[in-house]
């Protein structure tokens, strides 16, 4: 039996929603995690410092006592994003980055950008304060195939972006395919990127062939075999320009599970560190796991490492068949299926 002990991760791209749903949220997420970046795409967004504060406290309110837990807040853009909001939003120490959704791009992204151009201005303002842009990175011309929507957006967005803002920190979130693995590692360190632990498990035939899986549906969608083969690869080697983002996403079970179409979106907030080890593990790559969920993350966002430990184990559970959302209830990727790794220590908590 294999045991790994490292630094206490952090998660830096989650969506933890609001209301009834956030108790089980951040009651997942603050386990093993010591701080996440809070994705901004409630209804209605997280526009402002004040609206970031007061979903920061909400946030806070439902960690448990014994748990310490930060979240890092993110601030939702939109076409009528202004320069003073950015300008606040610098000079906050709650929030990290903002959040780049073009409109129509994924759930609840309506409120999102229609003419990134029309942006320059925030980005350059970004640019001067240091404050981070953190992209969806997907058009959402509908004529382009959804499997190329990450790879259309490159060509079109990010490089005139990063040749107009050379030193504009930007985070290309949950990045799907070997395009955008060879972007990030060819941009220098003003770069980073997240991937998901789904986006490393699985590719698009675990979620088509042999019946449609709604658990495994998100955006962007899951690639073929060999962009799954091109993250792992980049998760694994050791570049500090890729790091734990899980985009653990929830969403109902009637929402995903439902004739009119599926919510996009996979919960893995109850079990990502010991997916994550799963990936690592089965690559040989175990020695790299620390590096990558505990502090690549952290350095890009210019933050210093958790001083906690936690220790995971390798051993078989069964995960739930559904986890209770709220008033209702979902379907969190691996549901009713084993998971290989558990971790075995509250953060810090000596075994
Ligand atoms: O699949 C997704 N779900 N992708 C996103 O970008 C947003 C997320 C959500 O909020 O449900
Ligand atoms: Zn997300």
């Amino acid at each position: 039996m294999r045991t790994l002990t490292i630094l206490q991760p952090d998660d830096w791209h989650v969506h933890l929603r609001d209301g009834a749903y956030l108790a089980e949220t951040t009651q997942d997420i603050s386990r093993y995690f010591g701080r996440a970046i809070i994705m901004p795409n409630l209804v209605p967004p997280v526009l402002t410092s004040a609206d970031a504060a007061s979903y920061r406290d909400r946030i806070i309110s439902e960690v448990p006592s014994n748990r310490s837990f930060d979240p890092l807040m993110t601030l939702y853009l939109t076409d009528q994003t202004s320069k003073k909001t950015i300008t606040e939003a610098a000079k906050s120490s709650i929030i990290h980055a903002c959040k780049l959704y073009p409109a129509g791009a994924t759930t609840h992204s309506d409120a999102g950008v229609n003419t990134i151009e029309g942006l320059y201005p925030i980005f350059e303002e970004m640019q001067k304060t240091g404050l981070r842009l953190a992209i969806h990175g997907e058009v959402t011309d509908s004529k382009v195939d959804i499997f190329d929507r990450e790879k259309i957006f490159i060509e079109q967005y990010l490089e005139p972006i990063i040749r107009q803002f050379p030193s504009l920190k930007i985070i290309f979130e949950h990045i799907t395919t070997a395009e955008a693995v060879q972007f990030v590692q060819a941009t220098d360190s003003r770069m980073g990127a997240t991937i998901t632990v789904h986006h490393l498990l699985y590719n698009r035939n675990d979620m088509l062939a042999g019946g449609i899986k709604p658990a495994l549906y998100c955006l962007p969608v899951l690639k073929r075999d060999q962009h799954q083969q091109a993250l792992i690869q980049a998760a694994t080697s050791g570049d500090p320009s890729f790091f734990l983002g899980t985009d653990s996403a929830p969403h109902p079970a009637s929402a995903k599970e439902n004739a009119c179409g599926c919510a996009a979106g996979c919960y893995t907030g109850h079990a990502a560190i010991e997916l994550y080890a799963e990936v690592f593990a089965s690559n040989n790559a175990l020695q790299a796991l620390e590096n990558f969920a505990s502090c690549y993350g952290a350095d890009f966002y210019g933050l210093a490492h958790n001083t906690k430990t936690i220790k995971l184990i390798e051993t078989e559970w069964t995960c739930p068949a559904r986890k209770r959302f709220g008033e209702t209830d979902l379907v969190p990727v691996r549901a009713g299926e084993n998971i290989h790794w558990q971790v075995v220590n509250e953060p810090g908590e000596s075994t």
